[in-house]
């Protein structure tokens, strides 16, 4: 089949090595794609948000399955353009994805669905919201509604605090327009699993679950990032729990939806936090996660391409959806001064030393070819990945792989893991 992926970060890399992995896979192209996602896929330059374009694009190059990487293209109604042109894409609807690109459409569901989440108050303006803080003694958590790139969640210590924050969302100082309208909500304590869904609308299969690290630095400390590492093993999760998720969330979530009219066809990501009380959902996301794809996908074994293909057709085959029992994890190597501002054209050193690791797989994230040698570009930069027998074990191969790579300003957390190996070692319970 001729394939389109759309997007070109590191989560793309991992798709596209891994449909590249497909025997069913003849063509596949990127749009826009990387130097890096060129390696395996003909890029095409473009904008993946621009739906007509896309519709366009795959109609022109007779397209079979059209393979969405992040949120943008979902949120401006690229699967619907494809759709409404006849052609198969994996990636819900503009409706179907609101679950993520509206924080209060998601928590006003949940709420009609009986799915468990953070006590919480949607508000419009800023005197509704500094009344409802009311209700929320601090530590309390502060959302802008829209799609703010990890930039739009405040966890505020203090009254003072939450009322600083809630001034900065609602004058669009700290998530802009998607600010305009802010979610107020309790702060949960616990251990915080993604588990994630392939759907085709109606039924449903569970990815292995991961573990992501969103904060800067080490001991989760330091701003909020788009996710400097993650592992994915199945010990994360027991079966007692992970059947109790799928039972009190992924379940009532995708019947919601499809009974609602709006039937989620891709990936249902759920966001957890595993308190005393239960398994409470934090966010969804509607796409794989970045980097937690790096480490699930670099698990895939099997014809994904036509299992990704079976959801777009609205008949699942959870029998392709194969993986590997070998735990992986994922290093991110960023630019110094991420998440805020930071400097780009360094080159990379140690690439190919790093890449002869037959257990080790770089994702690029943020990479560009300059005269034959990779520089950065971006503020995630690298996603240095491994698996192997134990989740250790595949963390010493990702920290061994991380070793010999240099560029100026280069930084990345060195407790990748710690958190997960400490969670297991306890029995992984709740
Ligand atoms: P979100 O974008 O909604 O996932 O929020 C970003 C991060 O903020 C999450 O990954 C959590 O670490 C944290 N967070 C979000 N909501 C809560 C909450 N209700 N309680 C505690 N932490 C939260
Ligand atoms: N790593 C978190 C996300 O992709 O939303």
């Amino acid at each position: 089949m001729k394939v389109l992926l759309l997007g070109g970060g590191g989560r793309e890399h991992a798709l596209a090595w891994m449909l590249r992995q497909s025997p069913t896979v003849q063509r596949l192209y990127a749009l826009p794609g990387s130097d890096a996602i060129a390696t395996l896929a003909e890029p095409i330059a473009g904008d993946p948000t621009d739906a007509s374009r896309v519709a366009a694009l795959a109609e022109e190059l007779d397209i079979d399955l059209t393979v969405v990487g992040p949120e943008a293209p979902l949120a401006a109604g690229v699967a619907d353009a494809l759709q409404a042109a006849g052609r198969r894409v994996f990636g819900p609807s503009r409706a179907a994805a609101r679950l993520e690109s509206s924080k209060i459409f998601a928590k006003e569901f949940m709420a009609r669905h009986q799915v468990p989440t953070a006590r919480f108050a949607a508000c419009a303006g800023a005197a509704e919201a500094l009344a409802a803080l009311d209700r929320f003694p601090p530590p309390v958590v502060l959302k802008a509604d829209g799609l703010a790139a990890g930039k739009g969640v405040v966890i505020a210590e203090d009254r003072a605090g939450a009322e600083a924050a809630l001034a900065d969302l609602f004058a669009g100082r700290l998530a802009g327009s998607a600010g305009q309208r802010v979610v107020i909500e309790e702060c949960l304590r616990g251990e915080e699993i993604s588990l994630l869904a392939l759907s085709d609308g109606e039924r449903w299969a569970l990815l292995p679950p991961a573990q992501d690290h969103k904060r800067a630095l080490d001991g989760d400390r330091g701003p909020n990032t788009g996710g400097m590492g993650a592992v994915s093993a199945d010990e994360l999760l027991p079966p007692e729990l992970r059947t109790r998720i799928e039972r009190e969330i992924v379940a009532p979530v995708l019947r919601g939806m499809a009974a609602e009219g709006h039937p989620l066809r891709g990936v249902l990501y759920c966001g957890l936090m595993l308190t005393a009380d239960g398994p409470r959902v934090l966010e969804f996301n509607v796409r794989f996660g970045d980097p937690e794809a790096q480490a699930i996908l670099a698990r895939a074994e099997g014809d994904w391409a036509t299992a990704l293909l079976s959801v777009a057709e609205g008949r699942l085959r959870a029998d392709l959806l194969r993986w590997s029992p070998q735990p992986a994890a994922c290093v991110v190597l960023a630019s110094g001064g991420y998440p805020g501002s930071f400097a780009t054209d360094f080159p990379i050193h140690g690439l190919e030393v790093a890449g002869r690791e037959a257990q080790v797989t770089i994702f690029h994230a943020g990479t560009a070819l300059r005269q034959q040698h990779w520089v950065t570009r971006g503020g995630r930069v690298l996603g240095v990945t491994a698996r192997a027998e134990t989740l250790a074990a595949a963390l010493e191969q990702a920290y061994a792989g991380v070793e010999p790579i240099r560029f100026e300003g280069m930084q990345y957390r060195r407790d990748i893991g710690r958190r997960a190996l400490a969670w297991i070692a306890a029995g992984a319970r709740i």
